[in-house]
């Protein structure tokens, strides 16, 4: 078996705070291959959030494993977590999490900025990317002169930019109209097709999962085997009847 990009062994996650006992994720466990695009979907508040930022490092299981490219993440530390993510792993934030003070422009550039690569060099590839998700008006821009749908084309722009094998997508297409959510989901699969990265996406959008080869589905903290579906071919109404039958 070829090592997997991600493979998340029984994992647990229960928040702090309030619900202290009511584990969030219930020993969730899959694997997703180099070069699959695997959408999960699942009712709001079902964790899938919380899942991402478990397979990105960007926070800690409660219990169970998730390794990341052979890494294991849950031994890693801090600071190996922190290179693997950095060289690993784009991600789309569902709250964009741009950096206020920062353009545009330089919020694209910030994980070349970060990996300590040239963003000069790169301003052409900044601009090809900003022309394809429709902001290249917006470049000079700072995050609160946005739309919700240009920081999110914005923030999906700065996830590209890195190159790295893993896209790491948290409803992408949530403040997008369909048109321009349907550009950004050609977008994720031509990355896939053309560049071999993997992609796993969030999603509440049938439409955006038919972009997919996988389906699962996150219900009651955990993935329903199933309701698993595969591609390529799925349809809206595959999705509708899948989602109907785990009642979300
Ligand atoms: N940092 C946190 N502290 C406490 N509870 C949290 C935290 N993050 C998420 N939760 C709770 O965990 C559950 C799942 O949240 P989330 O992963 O955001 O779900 P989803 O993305 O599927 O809507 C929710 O009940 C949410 O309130
Ligand atoms: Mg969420």
């Amino acid at each position: 078996m070829t090592e997997a990009m991600l493979d998340v062994q029984d994992l647990y996650k229960i928040h702090g705070g309030s619900g202290e006992d009511h584990p969030v994720l219930r020993g969730v466990t899959f694997r997703v291959e180099p070069g699959e695009f695997v959408c999960i979907m699942g009712p709001s508040g079902s964790g899938k959030t919380t899942l991402l930022h478990l397979l990105s490092g960007l926070d800690e299981p409660s219990a169970g494993q998730v390794h990341l490219g052979g890494v294991d993440l849950t031994h890693a530390g801090e600071r190996r977590r922190t290179v693997v993510r950095r060289d690993q792993v784009g991600y789309v934030f569902q709250f964009f999490h741009l950096m206020p003070n920062l353009t545009v422009e330089e919020n694209i550039g910030l994980p070349l900025a970060i990996a300590g690569r040239s963003v000069k060099s790169q301003s052409g590839r900044i601009t090809e990317l900003a022309k394809t998700l429709g902001i290249e008006e917006r470049l000079g821009a700072l995050p609160h002169e946005l739309s919700g749908g240009e920081m999110q084309r914005a923030s999906i722009a700065r996830a590209l930019i890195g190159g790295q094998p893993l896209l790491l997508c948290d409803e992408p297409t949530g403040n997008l109209s369909q048109a321009a959510g349907r550009e950004v989901m050609e977008e994720l699969r031509r990355a896939c097709d053309d560049e071999g990265r993997t992609v796993v996406l969030v999603t509440h959008s049938p439409r955006d999962a038919t972009f997919a080869d996988r389906v699962l589905l996150l219900v009651d903290g955990e993935m329903r085997a199933e309701e698993e579906l595969r591609g390529p071919g799925l349809t809206e109404d595959d999705i509708h009847a899948a989602l109907n039958r785990a009642s979300i």
